[in-house]
């Protein structure tokens, strides 16, 4: 299947590309754009992006792989990463895990038939003073607890963020 970077897209890359000294410094920059676009980082956008940037396209692949940001494939509405490193999983990761596996009927790795929550376990998020944390999208919730998560999967349920009122 054929691929092409979008005309807005390479508008945006080309600001972002200005802003280093070398186009290929901007390969993150440049995939978290396209994954903004179409919600995940398709085979054949890295593919697209590689020519673009004139990269060997095992180079992209490798870091769309390595950082758990990226999706790779579609992801639900919300997208709820559960940080298993140590601090949180120390201050009750794996219960409030195995509690949104319970509540969603979803593993990691899987989206509800709804399209509305993709679940999946990410690396330190870098807010260990704060653990356990959970990534919503772009958004950290901190301090979470049985309570504080079933309260939050409500109000995303109902289409309310609880940090965009
Ligand atoms: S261990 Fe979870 S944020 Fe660092």
């Amino acid at each position: 299947m054929s691929f092409k970077l979008s005309e807005e897209f390479k508008t945006k890359a080309a600001h972002i590309c200005a802003r280093y000294p070398r186009r290929d410094a901007a390969l993150i920059p440049l995939l978290l754009e396209l994954q903004a676009e179409a919600g995940f980082v398709a085979e054949e956008a890295m593919d697209a992006l590689a020519q673009y940037l004139e990269l060997p396209y095992s180079r992209v692949k490798a870091v769309v792989t390595f950082y758990t940001m990226f999706n790779r494939a579609p992801a639900g509405k919300y997208h709820l990463q559960v940080c298993r490193n140590i601090s949180c999983h120390m201050a009750g990761a794996p219960g409030l895990l195995a509690r949104l596996r319970g509540k969603l009927g979803i593993a990691e790795g899987e989206t509800t038939k709804d399209g509305l929550f993709t679940l999946s376990t990410v690396e330190c998020l870098g807010a260990c003073g704060s653990a356990p944390v959970i990534q919503v999208n772009e958004d950290y919730f901190e301090n979470l607890d049985e309570m504080k998560l079933d309260s939050l999967l409500e109000d995303l349920r109902h289409g309310k963020h609880p940090l965009k009122r």
